[in-house]
């Protein structure tokens, strides 16, 4: 194996998905102290924390410049190294949460013990499944009493559609969370306030009953015995195969805020979880360990200044070493560029760095130059991992320059702020102007920096609406433009859109229209 190789081999790249307050920050504050990237325990900011005006520009500025060291953070734990990307909830909930899920091998799914799944996990669990990429769940908070771990279980199955495999199992919960039993390895880890790790080994599940006869009343002891006993008959066996293709889901359990189970976890995750995979390219599938550099851009931070006009293009490496200042191509443009000023983040701060391997993510400096999905390769003969998708806004307005004369710099700014991927951009057949958002903290975004980077003032009318979908064929869209009660409208690349008010109009198009294929994002279209 040459270095390449075992430098891909060790590194693992995921997202944390899940609804706010979960337990997402906590947890990765957890993990980050495993690996000794930060000391302190509050290091990561809760951003629901920081209460802001949305119109306070400097206090935006602020939290995104916060965001933008937080947004990739890389750690090692027991030879791995480790690359966490941030998924930003809350109003911060934008199309770069979606475009993240790209970027990634896997993905940990955190489900409050309490609440089970969520709308927001529902939305981004969905964006995993259409990449077919493995996703692990953490449930968290067994401190508190909770669902019941099978009720969970059945959650995951029907609302999520994907088939659980419990690895350990939660001795009772809330006030009497006594720990985790590991179905695999007959191991108890026992819950202490001290928060030292206690594993006891047992030579099988027969045993668990003596050892756990003095610690827990006899009814959760006989729920417990019950619960594993129909596991093990009726529940799904352990298959890695299906784990590696999203259709199964291991499932931990743990209380993060003490860090109960979260090195449990790490430890299964990084043995299951897939090393850097490689890509479908314009060309061919790309491997990791193929000498030739590649990566692609799947997001681009506004800098701190807007004055300059500044930007971050986060590059995720798909093949390859990256070496500072080296030279490749840009696939859209086939123009030769330098990566200079390449930085990595880590949970506080930001570096320059002289290399780095695939799965990893560097920084890029951008003066302007880069879009969302953008290649870059090393190979003269150039290729590209293909647009990423775009996703279902939530939030719709119209918008138009108040002052008509400065009708040219306003199209000038849509495009290259859709370009960028801060919003969608919808043409009328009356060649108005709609955006679509999925977090409405992006309107306020788009409004300021229209202003300060392109010296527009913009009038800007929310609508009503909620659902956007992809009509799957034109002819359709040919056919439905007809009637004008539908609300059709091109997106950037000219492909059909239709607007709904609600879900419930969305049901009554679908029932009145049950041969139109309509899509949640712009994939492979
Ligand atoms: P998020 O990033 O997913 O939004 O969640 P975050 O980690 O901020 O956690 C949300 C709340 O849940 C926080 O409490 C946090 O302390 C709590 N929490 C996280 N993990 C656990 C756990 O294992 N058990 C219990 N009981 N609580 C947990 P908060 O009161 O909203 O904020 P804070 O003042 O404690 O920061």
């Amino acid at each position: 194996m040459n270095q390449l190789q075992q430098e891909i081999k060790r590194r693992r790249t995921f997202a944390i998905i899940s609804h706010p307050d979960a337990g997402k920050t906590t947890l990765t504050e957890k993990l980050l102290l495993l690996g000794g990237a930060i000391r302190t325990a509050g290091a990561v900011k809760s951003r629901k924390a920081e209460k802001f005006a949305t119109s306070d520009w400097m206090e935006l500025e602020k939290k995104r410049g916060i965001s933008v060291t937080s947004s990739v953070m890389q750690f090692e734990y027991d030879g791995y190294k480790i690359n966490i990307l941030d998924t930003p909830g809350h109003q911060d909930f934008s199309e770069d949460t979606y475009r993240t899920l790209m970027a990634v091998d896997s993905v940990v799914m955190i489900i409050d013990a309490a609440k089970g799944v969520e709308p927001q996990t529902i939305k981004l669990f969905k964006v995993c499944r259409d990449r077919g990429i493995p996703i692990f769940t953490f449930i968290n908070k067994l401190d508190r009493q909770g669902k019941e771990p099978l009720e969970l279980f059945e959650e995951i199955e029907k609302v999520l559609g994907i088939e659980s495999y419990p690895i350990n199992y939660p001795i009772g919960m809330g006030q009497s969370f006594r720990g985790v039993y590991d179905r695999q390895e007959h191991k108890i880890e026992w819950y202490n306030e001290k928060r030292e790790r206690q594993v006891q080994s047992l030579s099988d599940v027969d045993e668990l009953s003596d050892i756990l006869r003095d610690s827990v009343d006899d009814f959760t002891l006989g729920q417990l015995e019950e619960n594993l006993m129909l596991l093990d008959e009726a529940g799904a066996t352990f298959d890695l195969e299906a784990v590696k293709e999203g259709k199964q889901t291991p499932v931990f359990f743990g209380s993060a805020i003490s860090s109960f189970g979260v090195p449990t976890f790490l430890e299964h995750y990084l043995k299951l979880a897939p090393q850097p995979q490689p890509r479908q390219s314009s060309k061919a599938v790309v491997q990791p360990d193929d000498t030739d550099f590649s990566g692609f851009v799947f997001k681009i931070q506004a800098n701190m200044n807007p004055a300059h006009r500044d930007r971050i293009a986060f590059l995720r490496i798909c093949s390859g070493r990256f070496e500072k200042g080296m030279s490749v191509y840009l696939d859209r443009t086939g123009k030769q560029l330098k990566l200079a000023q390449p930085q990595q983040f880590f949970a506080d701060s930001r570096e320059m760095i002289d290399e780095a391997y695939p799965g990893d993510i560097v920084g890029l400096y951008d003066t302007g130059f880069y879009q969302i999905g953008d290649t870059v390769c090393s190979a003269k003969d150039t290729y590209n991992f293909g647009a990423l998708p775009q996703f279902s806004p939530e939030h719709f307005a119209k918008v138009r320059a108040k002052n008509a004369m400065k009708q040219k710099h306003f199209l000038k700014g849509v495009s290259q702020l859709a370009q960028e991927g801060a919003i969608q951009v919808y043409k009328t057949p009356y060649e108005e102007t709609i955006l679509g958002v999925v977090g409405t903290l992006q309107f306020d975004v788009f409004v300021y920096r229209m202003q300060a980077e392109y010296g527009v003032d913009l009038e800007i009318e929310h609508m009503p609406h909620q659902v956007a979908k992809w009509i799957a064929k034109r002819e359709d869209a040919e056919a439905l433009r007809r009637n004008a009660n539908n609300l059709i409208v091109s997106d950037y690349k000219d492909r059909p859109v239709i607007i709904f008010e609600n879900d419930f109009s969305l049901r009554w198009f679908q029932q009145k229209h049950p041969d139109v294929e309509l899509r949640d994002s712009s994939h492979n279209m």
